[in-house]
């Protein structure tokens, strides 16, 4: 904190001191809580200035494309660590020793079956139903299967919940495949690594062997480390005042998932694949982009544009390499990466594009690889769940460990004055 001030001085009446505190990094923020003794509020439709806490887990510098996990540079994270590892960074703070990595890894892995009765929840289903609405409604029934460690207020219980949440999602989330193919569900596996375990969860059925690629495992690897967390996001954001009621920690993880799903948030890898199909051949990129820059058309491109990144996502870069070597390793010439490719560069060099900072986000390029690995669009959006409950889980931690109040923002009424009611006769 520091012992600056901002000065308020409002129209007609005494200037009020508003204390300013400073973080280790990025901007200041000005406490506005004298505001309410005034009788005003302010004023953030989309929270686009408003801290909404403090926070070590995550740092994200947009205008300069950082992001960074306790410190950790994300471009590193990605190519020296690894998911777990990161799980573990953003929950502690620090890198795991080889001691307590190697618990760690064992301790997920021995938690990746889930209740058998769960498979029956599963079967209420439609067949149809999005794996986003499946992954929804499971995670929130875990709390009805896993209720021995729900006091909040115990450590303990939190990192059994947190545990609980990590190893099973990879679980739920090829179950939800699995349930939307009509085939039978897959066991996991204790003698494959968590990526390993997923694929062969997804992709294995109980008539032949299968071996997992290593490549697509490390690509897989590298996906869900790229969406671990990402700071007060909308979905983290949703996790965060979900969990300052006290409501248990599935639900409130299902409570982010649900927010993930918009296609303006984590629905939009699946919407950036949905994009490129519509837009067919390079020759009608021109066509979709100048709808992009239509001020009466709807439509954006998906895949750009961010709150916080005015400069290239540093995700995405990652992503776009990871991109290259999966579709060479695989020897796919997919026709989607060609217009993506071409997009990206269309876009890059136009003025409306540049004058507004819109790079390519995270979701760019996942939709790419996703595709490559052979994982259906519709699984897109839950593959960046299963990535990012480790983010969720870590800043919900972050808040109940410390004195928190109820998240309950004000407005701006523009409604009605008080009035009297009219019955119905005289109306
Ligand atoms: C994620 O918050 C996070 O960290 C999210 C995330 C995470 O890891 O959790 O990074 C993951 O959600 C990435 C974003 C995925 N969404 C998309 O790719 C959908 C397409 N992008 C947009 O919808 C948009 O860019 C947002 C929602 C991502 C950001 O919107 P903002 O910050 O509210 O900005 P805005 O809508 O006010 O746009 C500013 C201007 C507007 O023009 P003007 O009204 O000023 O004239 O830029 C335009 C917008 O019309 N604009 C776009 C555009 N994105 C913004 N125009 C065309 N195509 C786009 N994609």
């Amino acid at each position: 904190m520091s012992d600056k001030k901002a000065t308020l001085a409002i129209e007609g009446e005494n200037a009020i001191d508003l204390p300013i505190y400073s973080g280790t990094i990025g901007p200041d923020v000005v406490d506005v809580g004298a505001l309410t003794s005034q009788g005003m509020f302010t004023y953030d439709p989309g929270f686009v200035s408003t801290a909404a806490c403090e926070s070590k887990i995550t740092y994200i510098d947009g205008g300069n494309g950082i992001l960074l996990h306790a410190g950790y540079p994300i471009d590193q994270l990605a190519e020296q660590s690894d998911f777990l590892e990161t799980c573990w960074l953003l929950w502690y703070g620090e890198l795991p020793t080889k001691d307590e990595k190697e618990s760690f890894l064992k301790v997920i892995t021995y938690h990746t079956m889930i209740h058998d009765q769960m498979t029956s929840f599963f079967k209420g289903f439609r067949r149809d139903a999005h794996p986003m609405a499946i992954l929804c409604g499971v995670v929130g029934a875990l709390s009805a299967f896993y209720h021995d460690s729900l006091d909040i207020t115990n450590e303990k219980h939190r990192s059994i919940s947190a545990i609980r949440l990590i190893a099973k999602m990879p679980t739920l989330a090829a179950m939800a495949y699995k349930y939307s193919i009509g085939e039978p569900f897959v066991y996991p596996r204790n003698d494959l690594d968590y990526t390993e375990n997923f694929l062969y969860m997804m992709f294995s059925n109980p008539c032949e062997p299968y071996e997992v690629n290593p490549v697509l495992a490390k690509a897989m690897d590298k996906i869900f480390l790229l969406h671990a967390d990402h700071e007060q996001n909308a979905s983290t954001s949703t996790v965060r005042l979900a969990g300052s009621t006290g409501a248990n920690p599935f639900a409130c993880i299902s409570a982010g998932i649900a927010a993930l799903w918009g296609p303006s948030h984590g629905g939009a890898n699946e919407a950036v694949l949905n994009m490129l199909n519509e837009i067919g051949d390079v020759s009608r990129i021109d066509e979709f982009v100048a709808r992009a820059k239509d001020k009466n058309d709807p439509f954006r491109l998906m895949g750009f544009g961010h709150r916080v990144y005015k400069n290239f996502d540093p995700r995405a870069k990652v992503m776009k390499k990871t991109a290259d070597a999966v579709l060479k390793e695989l020897g796919v010439d997919d026709p989607l990466l060609a217009i993506a490719q071409r997009l990206e560069q269309i876009a890059l060099e136009d003025e409306y594009f540049i004058e507004k900072k819109l790079y390519p986000n995270v979701d760019f390029y996942s939709g790419i690889i996703l595709k490559a690995i052979g994982i259906p669009t519709s699984m897109f959006t839950v593959i960046f769940a299963l990535g990012r409950t480790p983010g969720w889980i870590a800043h919900w931690h972050e808040m109940i460990s410390h004195s928190h109040k109820i998240g309950r923002p004000r407005q701006l009424y523009t409604g009605p004055v008080q009035r009297d009611f009219v019955p119905v006769e005289k109306r």
